[in-house]
């Protein structure tokens, strides 16, 4: 379906034709003086020029034209040689009977079946998750969503943290722990236990202390690389460990990520292109690209029109171990042997953005993948702590994820209480739940990606304003609404949309006309944040509406009817979008 704006456009267009002038005049774009008109067109102004005339005579002419149409209800020409737009009502209903009978309110899809690759969340194995790992996950989750809903198929992979020093170093802590373990015996032959040798809470207490000993100690790190190396090469009793360590720590990742509504379709990660590595190596050296410098194998990825310096991208070290480049270099021809993807999308820390300048260029360089796939990096900030400075718990330590989901329900179970106090506790608890993920949520993706956040609480929680319970409130008002019209008896089929009858109907019916246009965006840019934009200013504009009208007082029967359906496409609107940010709203709050 054409987004509202092209179809106002093509009238213009013909208007413009009709006129006597070249139609490419007639474009029009959404008014910068909404005090005056919704849209405008400034394309007598454009072809004064041309057509050696005054722009004010030209619009005059081209209002002529449109003097009966059904787009417009208004039409003035104004000095300099303005056109200031307004749509008709029945236009505009018409429009919205369009986006309610056709698939995703019209939003157009590809025709042919592409695939994007999300890379997303990419924790690291035996590490809690914290703070930082809050924005890839939710970030990623809603671009994945928005692909998905754009009509493409879509791959969300987690990308794990999951080889290299991190293991060998967790490896030799265990063995110094526990010597008497079967996975320290190379003699050993038979079969290990299923039972892993640790928990969660002793993993992730582990590898600190293990970071911090061979920082200290150089014959720890020496043997922890000793370890890393036996697990590379496939030792039975390293990799049986291994394995523990990675179901452990994958099983509450999984728990946590639930938690907050974010699914994977892939958990690869950097062990699983392990087997490509010597590989990929060779073809690069013998391709001419890689070569020998200062002792590690490098390839050159800057170009002439680089304006800053890009360094090489290292493929080994100069003791031959590979790295995160190589890995990721690793992992792009994995995918594209696998899945032949259009797009790759990366969501990580945006100081990372030079790493995948690097992969990338290299990637393309030694035609690991072909220009045809597009490779895109979503860089985030930092979120900050309510006094602008990177976020840090009371002791000064990184503030685990699960912390903070938790104080955030608390707050909000207490602002529940304190509205509702009939209401029982089981119950507002469980809606606190769905109340706080959609504040952590929204107070992430409001922002747009690049730029840093502050983590507030107060803010992020409260029902007034940008906020996440805001747009959640909105949508339980029309639910109750429209709950207790079909209590008096309405019945929510077959309702027909109407022409506005009030300037805040007619406002609230503009917003939800703009979806499709918000959403094409949004997926192009892999900019969830225009979408909380989007339903902010579209809950603002019901709301307005709802205090200006009476609604279920409503006498007349076949306005009323109009009125809810209006209702209805407009909670429709607003729960898609919350299901493409990853959240969802309950029935009471
Ligand atoms: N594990 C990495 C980190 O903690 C993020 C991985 C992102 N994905 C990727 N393909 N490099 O920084």
């Amino acid at each position: 379906m054409k987004k509202i704006l092209d179809a106002i456009s093509e009238e213009m267009r013909k208007a413009f034709a009709e006129a006597g002038y070249d139609e490419e005049l007639g474009k029009v774009s959404l008014s910068n003086r909404p005090d005056l008109c919704e849209y405008q067109c400034n394309g007598a102004m454009a072809g004064a020029k041309k057509y050696h005339k005054a722009p004010i005579m030209i619009a005059g002419e081209v209002a002529e034209k449109l003097k009966d149409s059904a787009v417009f209800s208004e039409v003035n020409a104004v000095a300099p040689g303005f056109l200031n737009l307004k749509v008709s009502d029945v236009f505009l209903c018409d429009y919205l009977k369009g986006m309610e009978a056709a698939d995703k309110f019209g939003l157009e899809t590809p025709e042919e079946e592409k695939t994007v690759i999300v890379d997303y969340g990419g924790p690291n194995v035996a590490k809690p998750l914290h703070v930082g790992h809050l924005r890839s996950a939710v970030i990623g989750e809603s671009v994945k969503r928005i692909a998905r809903y754009a009509g493409y198929k879509v791959i969300g992979d987690i990308h794990l943290g999951d080889w290299g020093l991190q293991m060998g170093l967790i490896i030799t802590e265990l063995q110094e722990r526990k010597p008497e373990l079967p996975y320290f015996d190379e003699s050993f032959t038979g079969e290990y236990p299923k039972e892993a040798p640790f928990t969660i809470s002793e993993l992730e207490e582990i590898y600190p202390t293990a970071s911090g000993k061979s920082k200290e100690d150089p014959a720890y790190k020496e043997k922890a690389m000793e370890n890393t190396f036996k697990l590379q090469n496939g030792v039975r009793g390293h990799r049986a460990l291994w394995d523990h360590i990675i179901s452990v720590s994958v099983a509450d990742m999984k728990r946590n990520y639930e938690k907050l509504n974010v699914e994977f379709d892939l958990w690869n990660g950097e062990s699983t292109v392990q087997y490509l590595l010597a590989d990929m190596v060779e073809e690069m050296k013998k391709g001419g690209y890689a070569y020998e410098s200062e002792g590690a194998l490098v390839v050159d990825v800057k170009e002439e029109s680089d304006t800053k310096e890009i360094p090489p991208c290292i493929i080994l070290k100069s003791d031959g171990a590979a790295l995160y480049s190589t890995t990721d270099l690793a992992t792009i021809s994995e995918r594209v042997t696998k899945y032949n993807p259009d797009i790759m999308i990366y969501i990580t820390d945006k100081r990372q953005a030079m790493h995948f300048e690097q992969v990338f260029r290299c990637a393309r360089k030694t035609k690991l993948v072909g220009d045809d796939t597009k490779l895109v990096h979503i860089g985030f900030g930092t979120v900050n702590g309510k006094d602008g400075k990177p976020f840090k718990t009371r002791d000064g330590g990184v503030p685990r994820l699960e912390n903070l989901i938790h104080d955030i329900d608390e707050e909000m179970f207490r602002k529940i209480v304190e509205s509702r106090q009939e209401m029982p506790e089981e119950e507002a608890r469980n809606i606190a739940e769905i109340v706080g993920l959609a504040a952590i949520k929204y107070g992430d993706l409001s922002n747009q990606a690049a730029k840093d956040y502050s983590f507030d609480v107060d803010r992020f929680t409260s029902f007034e304003g940008d906020t996440g319970p805001y747009i959640l409130y909105t949508i339980v008002r029309i639910k109750s609404i429209l709950a207790k019209y079909q209590d008096q008896g309405g019945s929510l089929e077959n309702l027909e949309l109407a022409p506005a009858i009030s300037p805040d109907e007619k406002a609230l019916m503009m917003e939800i006309a703009k979806f499709n246009t918000m959403m094409e965006t949004a997926f192009a840019e892999c900019a969830p944040h225009k979408i909380c934009a989007y339903i902010y200013d579209l809950a603002n504009a019901f709301n307005r509406f709802y205090h200006e009208t009476k609604i279920i007082s409503e006498e007349d029967e076949a306005k009323k009817a109009g009125l809810i359906a209006l209702l209805v496409l407009t909670k429709e609107i607003l729960e898609t979008c919350i299901e493409l940010l990853g959240f969802s709203a309950p029935d009471r709050m």
